[in-house]
């Protein structure tokens, strides 16, 4: 008898999934701040990852196994052949080419559009009910082509948007108030990048909202200059990746609490990417952040925020922008 037979009886056979099964693909700096973030916070039960860089793509995986033991069991796998991903309840697509230094977003947009062609269709071949979580740039276009690929319902693709550029703006006024960032109440929708529009109209401390206190917050009249917090988060990941080369950490800790709202039905609101064609006068069927509900079947709600006429407009310049990339791709 082998080793196992002679240690256990077997009752009945385990089962081969758990039902809590993410993919990430793209394992460079932004896939594996998701796949850390992940596991170490025991957000799903099973990972798969895929990348074309075979020997990086294996050595990734086996360092986050040899750390299994300080985790819950998550099963952890590999492979450039998205069989691997078979079965996933989310996929999320980190891959493709980043910004270089003083690069947009945006300039990124063909050459992701050609990756993602590859991509999309063999995710929702091996788990045709899947929900996509989109974070490659630029982000919002890549969502709505991710949608056009799939041909999933709009509900289940879905882009990180800007649920980070939220989370920068909230560690910003934390710093001006000596509050923590999770009590200071801030939205950043639109685009993620250069043309978000902060909703200071909305900006609240327990209730509190700003804009009642000094009706010139987050306008440039503003003598104590809040508005600058909007050009810090507009130029945040100029800067990181300036320094260092690429972001990760944020939109790591960011991904994952949006996988938590999803798998484990939590229906937090997050500002993320969604078809936004019909909502605060937008015409255009482009994809940008607005905040939705989030749960087990992806988005369920979207908030219908109270703005200022100037934060319509500034939205739908935001989409007008979009739309003009969006045209000249070629599929
Ligand atoms: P990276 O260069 O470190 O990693 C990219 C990975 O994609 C590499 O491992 C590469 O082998 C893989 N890849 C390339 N083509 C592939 C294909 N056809 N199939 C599978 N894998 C493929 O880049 P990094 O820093 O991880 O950034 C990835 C993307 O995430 C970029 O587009 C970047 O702009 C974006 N990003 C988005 C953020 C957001 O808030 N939405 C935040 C930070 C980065
Ligand atoms: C970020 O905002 C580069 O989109 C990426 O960190």
């Amino acid at each position: 008898a082998s080793i196992p037979q002679l240690l256990m009886d077997e009752v009945q056979p385990a089962l081969t999934t758990s039902g809590g099964k993410v993919t990430v693909v793209g394992v460079g700096q932004v896939g594996m701040a998701c796949a850390f973030s992940l596991v170490t916070q025991h957000i799903c039960s099973e990972l798969a990852l895929v990348d074309v860089a075979a020997d990086k793509l294996r050595g990734e995986m086996m360092d986050l196994q040899h750390g299994l033991t300080f985790l819950r069991n998550v099963k952890i796998e590999a492979n450039t052949d998205y069989s691997v991903s078979a079965g996933s309840r989310l996929c999320i697509v980190t891959a493709g080419a980043r910004q270089r230094e003083g690069e947009s977003r945006l300039s990124l947009v063909q050459r992701n559009v050609d990756i993602f062609k590859g991509i999309i269709p063999n995710l929702v071949k091996y788990s045709p009910n899947c929900i996509l979580l989109v974070v490659s740039n630029p982000v919002d276009i890549l969502t709505y082509v991710a949608w056009k690929l799939s041909g999933l319902p709009k509900n289940r693709v879905i882009g990180s948007g800007t649920n980070l550029d939220s989370s920068r703006f909230r560690f910003h006024l934390s710093q001006k108030l000596n509050v923590a960032p999770s009590s200071c109440h801030g939205w950043i929708i639109g685009e993620h990048g250069d043309s978000s529009v902060p909703v200071w109209s909305g900006v609240n401390v327990a209730g509190v909202r700003l804009r009642d206190l000094n009706p010139l917050v987050g306008t440039p009249e503003d003598p104590d200059k809040y508005n600058e917090m909007h050009n810090d988060v507009v130029n945040s990941a100029y800067e990181i990746i300036k320094l260092k080369g690429y972001t990760s950490w944020a939109i790591g800790l960011s991904v994952s609490a949006l996988v938590a709202s999803i798998l484990k039905n939590i229906r937090s609101c997050h500002a993320v990417s969604v078809a936004v064609q019909g909502y605060q006068d937008i015409d255009k069927d482009v994809f940008l952040s607005l905040p939705v509900v989030l749960g087990e079947n992806g988005v369920t709600h979207i908030i219908k925020q109270t703005l200022t006429q100037a934060e319509i407009d500034q939205l739908k310049k935001s989409a007008d922008t979009l739309w003009d990339v969006q045209a000249g791709i070629q599929f």
